[in-house]
């Protein structure tokens, strides 16, 4: 028990749990993501946040069907899409197709994997995606990202950003999710059971708190790092890879 369990955690474990469960879910996902409220602010703030102009590089970090990289495209140069996901990167490329879109390209890989050069691209941009990351393969893509920035680009996370409950906020919003669960009956008392594990056991999701993703951006190197707090359980994080320096980190991905 206790070899599968550590072996549960490898990054090779996970990375294969997210593949066969986003491939499985690409279709449903982009059919609802429009429909979400919640996500749809999120969306919204990560873009103003961002502040896409015309001649920049993006990459868009777990981009799924494109909710993000669709919108930000016709404002810049080109964008990269990156998801570990075939089957979303498929739907990514049709969405654009339909759109008349031509300057995004899908890469299918997983996060943990990707190489990028070094100062290439003026923005990183990532939405609902880094939850799914181990915590520390979480830093280790922050800390990538700042080094693919140019001086004076910028990284922008939007994510659910939250702990197991040590804080006020953090128990405000696991307390508000129980509760919605528990009005919908039965089917919401599944949902609670399903969603304990989920996070408890942090197999499917690994939020953590807005106060780690600062200090894992300023670890990064990553200056003028800014936490907003958007709707209940999620919050964007921003931060600018300084001008005229190197970025140094003192994490290993
Ligand atoms: C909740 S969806 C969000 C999709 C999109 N960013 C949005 O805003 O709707 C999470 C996405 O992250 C992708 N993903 C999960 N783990 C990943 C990883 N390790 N590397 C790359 N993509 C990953 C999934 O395939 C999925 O498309």
């Amino acid at each position: 028990v206790a070899l599968k369990r550590s072996a549960a955690g490898t990054q090779g474990a996970n990375i294969s749990r997210q593949r066969r469960f986003w491939n499985e879910r690409a279709q449903s996902w982009d059919h609802g993501a429009a429909d979400n409220p919640g996500l749809v602010r999120v969306v919204e703030r990560v873009i103003a946040e961002a502040a896409p102009m015309p001649g920049m590089t993006v990459v868009d970090l777990g981009c799924g069907s494109g909710q993000l990289a669709l919108r930000v495209a016709p404002l810049v140069e080109r964008v990269i899409g990156v998801d570990i996901s075939k089957a979303m990167i498929d739907l990514l490329m049709k969405n654009a197709q339909t759109a008349g879109i031509t300057n995004i390209e899908g890469v299918a890989i997983a996060l943990e994997h990707l190489k990028i050069e070094p100062s290439s691209v003026d923005l990183v941009i990532s939405n609902y995606v880094l939850h799914h990351l181990r915590d520390r393969d979480k830093a280790a893509a922050v800390a990538a990202s700042a080094r693919w920035l140019k001086p004076g680009g910028r990284l922008v996370i939007g994510d659910m950003m939250f702990g197991r409950g040590t804080n006020a906020r953090d128990r405000e919003i696991i307390s508000s999710k129980v509760t919605l669960m528990l009005k919908k009956g039965p089917a919401g008392w599944w949902r609670i059971a399903k969603n304990a594990s989920r996070y408890l056991l942090r197999f499917q999701e690994r939020p953590v708190a807005i106060s780690a993703w600062v200090e894992m951006f300023k670890a990064a190197g990553l200056h003028e790092v800014v936490a907003i707090p958007v709707v209940n359980e999620a919050s964007v994080v921003r931060g600018t890879r300084p001008s005229g320096q190197t970025v140094i980190t003192t994490l290993q991905d």
